[in-house]
Parts: C-alpha cells; structure tokens; sequence
C-alpha cells in the first residue's frame, strides 16, 4: 500500500486503490481513480486540490455517502473493518460514533426544526453513550468546547438563530460530541468570512489534537491546511500526484501542479503591478480525462510519455509524487 506515513502501528484509516466512477454521456467519468492512503490515530491529513479533483467524493466513500448512483470499488478500512459494501446500517452506526463529519454548508446539514441541545443530545442516545440529564451536561460541555458563547441559552436555539460561524461551532461539536476516532472535514469554512475561517479550522485542528482524534481535512487552500495538518495529499483529476509531510509539501513541492498551487496562492496578496502566476488552462470538468497524466495539458514541463502513460506515485524525498519531470530542489519556489 502506498501510505502518507509508514508506521509500526496499524493505521486508523486504510484506503486502497478507491475507485468512484459515474456514468458519463460519452464515457465513464472517474471522480476518484485509484487512490490509496492511510492515516493514523490522532494524525491529520489535508487533501487539497482544485475544483473537481475528486476530494469530495473521497471524503464521502469513507463514511459511506458516496450517491447512490456511483460505482464505488476498491477498500476502504476502518481500524480493520471493511466499509465498500458495508451493510446501510453499519455505516449509519459508524456515522456519529466512530466518524464525525463536518460539511461545507453548516445551514444544510443541521435540522431546521430541532434545538442545538436536541440536536447534540440525539447524538449521544442514538449511539447509547448518553440520555436525559447526562446527555444534556455532555452537550454543554461540548459547547463550551467550541467555544460557542452563552452555550446555556444556545442548547434551547434553534440553528437559525445563530450565525453562520456559530452554526460552523455547533456541526464541530455535533461531530465530536460521540468521541470519534475519525473526523472527516471537507470545506468546512467555505462559507464562511475569512475572519471566521481562521478561528474555526484552528479550534478543529486544536480539538482534534486534544482527543487523539484522526483528521481529514478537504480543502482548495494548500498553505491553509499545511499550517494545520501534518501530512498533505495533493489531488488532480480524481488521482494523488504528490504527498508528504505538510512543511515539505509547502516548502519544496515536486509536482508542478503542487508547485503552481502555490504559485498562484502566493500572489493573491501580490502587487496589481506583478504577473499573477497562475496555472494555464482549467481544471478537467465532467467530460472525458486524458490519458497519460492527467495534469499534461496545463504542465509545461510535458515530455512525450507524459501524455502516454500514468505516472505511479512514488517515494520522493520525504514524500511521494507522481510525475515523470518532478521538479528539483533548486527549481522549487
Ligand atoms: N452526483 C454526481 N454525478 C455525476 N458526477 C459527479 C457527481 N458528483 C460529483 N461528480 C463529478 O465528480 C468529480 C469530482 O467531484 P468532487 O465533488 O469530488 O470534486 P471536489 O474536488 O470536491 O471539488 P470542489 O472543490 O468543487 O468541491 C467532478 O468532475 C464532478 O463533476
Ligand atoms: S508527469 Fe509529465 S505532464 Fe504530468 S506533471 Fe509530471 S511532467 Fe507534467
Ligand atoms: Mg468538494
């Protein structure tokens, strides 16, 4: 298995050679393309990757809520158990209990009709943990954990009462409230204001560290996640091209598509007066992938077997990449 981490001590999560395919109106359309990592207790890993690259529908298959209408292959294990056909109900089991979630729109994901209290408390008393009164001094202690003010009142609002960052505080602690060893978290600030943004993804991060909790953590912002993960998977069109130890990945990417992610970050806070640099081209949409690597149309480092054949994703330094032109340590930004 291809891992972020080797490790003597079994990894919490195990993914191999994942596959999530969709029917296409030309051809099949492989959202996710062999992917394979691991993640170990109390360890976190950021995926981050341009729009379409496949992170969200990485992030659904482990707990189970990939739709209905993919074909899902491969392995996904969770401290040993197999979850790629899992009966519905295991894995609504395991949802809550062993793997939190926290999704992009926190105004979607929370019943509109049920109080902050009823809404923690469900938690606990569907995976039997907690009832009555119990229930209810758990769910406040787990709103002052996230930090949310007035958690006394807050237990009796209901989520329209809040606002969006409250509402980010609450899904936080509805996904740890059970304890889990996983938490899954895929844009979980995005629609939130910067200011915000911050606050959330470092309590998350904080959080999770205090519990030995296990992180996955989907985002587009490459310098965002490496200041707050320990290891970092680089998507491109549903495969990894690059992973490694956060601060290597930010600080000597080898895969170009990692090394232009960083370009164009590091100019959003540029002059006017400086080129922006950017990647060339779009991200691949919903119609058929090329062959070879995925990343060759927009690479200008492009050799004849590029477009040919898939680079494998091999180890490199402190990490892996999967390029045939891998960038040098004196060409890297
Ligand atoms: N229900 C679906 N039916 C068909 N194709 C889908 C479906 N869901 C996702 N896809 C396709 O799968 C690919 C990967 O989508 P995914 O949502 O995982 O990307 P992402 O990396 O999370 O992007 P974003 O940063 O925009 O959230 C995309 O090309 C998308 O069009
Ligand atoms: S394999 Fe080739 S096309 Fe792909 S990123 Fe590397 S150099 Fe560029
Ligand atoms: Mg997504």
């Amino acid at each position: 298995m291809r891992s972020i981490r080797m490790s003597s001590e079994a990894p919490l999560l195990a993914i191999e050679a994942l596959a999530i395919e969709f029917a296409g109106a030309a051809a099949p359309l492989r959202a996710v393309d062999g992917v394979s990592l691991a993640l170990w207790p109390g360890r976190s890993l950021g995926l981050v990757g341009e729009s379409g690259a496949g992170k969200s529908q990485l992030a659904l298959a482990v707990p189970g809520l990939t739709p209905r209408q993919a074909r899902l292959t491969g392995s996904i294990r969770l401290a040993g158990e197999e979850l790629v056909g899992a009966a519905p109900a295991r894995l609504r089991r395991l949802r809550g209990a062993r793997i939190g979630t926290v999704f992009q729109d926190p105004s979607t994901a929370l019943a509109p009709h049920l109080t902050i209290g009823t809404q923690l408390t469900e938690v606990l008393a569907a995976h039997a943990q907690a009832h009555g009164a119990a229930a209810r001094r758990a769910a406040l202690a787990m709103l002052e954990r996230v930090r949310l003010p007035d958690a006394v009142t807050r237990l009796g609002q209901y989520p329209h009462e809040l606002s969006g960052g409250l509402r980010q505080r609450v899904m936080l602690a509805i996904a740890l409230i059970a304890r889990p060893a996983l938490v899954i978290a895929d844009e979980p600030t995005t629609a939130l204001d910067v200011t915000v943004e911050a606050g959330i993804l470092e309590l998350l991060a904080e959080l999770v560290r205090g519990e030995g909790t296990a992180l996955l953590l989907v985002s587009h912002d490459l310098a965002v996640v490496a200041g707050l993960c320990d290891e970092i998977a680089v998507m491109y069109a549903g495969r990894i091209v690059e992973s490694g130890p956060a601060r290597a990945v930010l600080t000597a990417p080898a895969h170009p598509y990692t090394a232009g992610l960083l370009a164009a970050r590091l100019t959003l806070d540029s002059p006017l007066d400086v080129p922006v640099a950017a990647i060339p081209g779009n991200p691949p949409g919903a119609g058929p992938r090329p062959a070879g690597c995925g990343f060759a149309p927009r690479c200008a480092r492009a050799l004849e077997r590029c477009r040919q054949e898939v680079p494998l994703l091999l180890a490199r330094d402190h990490g892996q990449v999967a390029c045939y032109a891998p960038l040098a340590p004196a060409e890297r930004p």
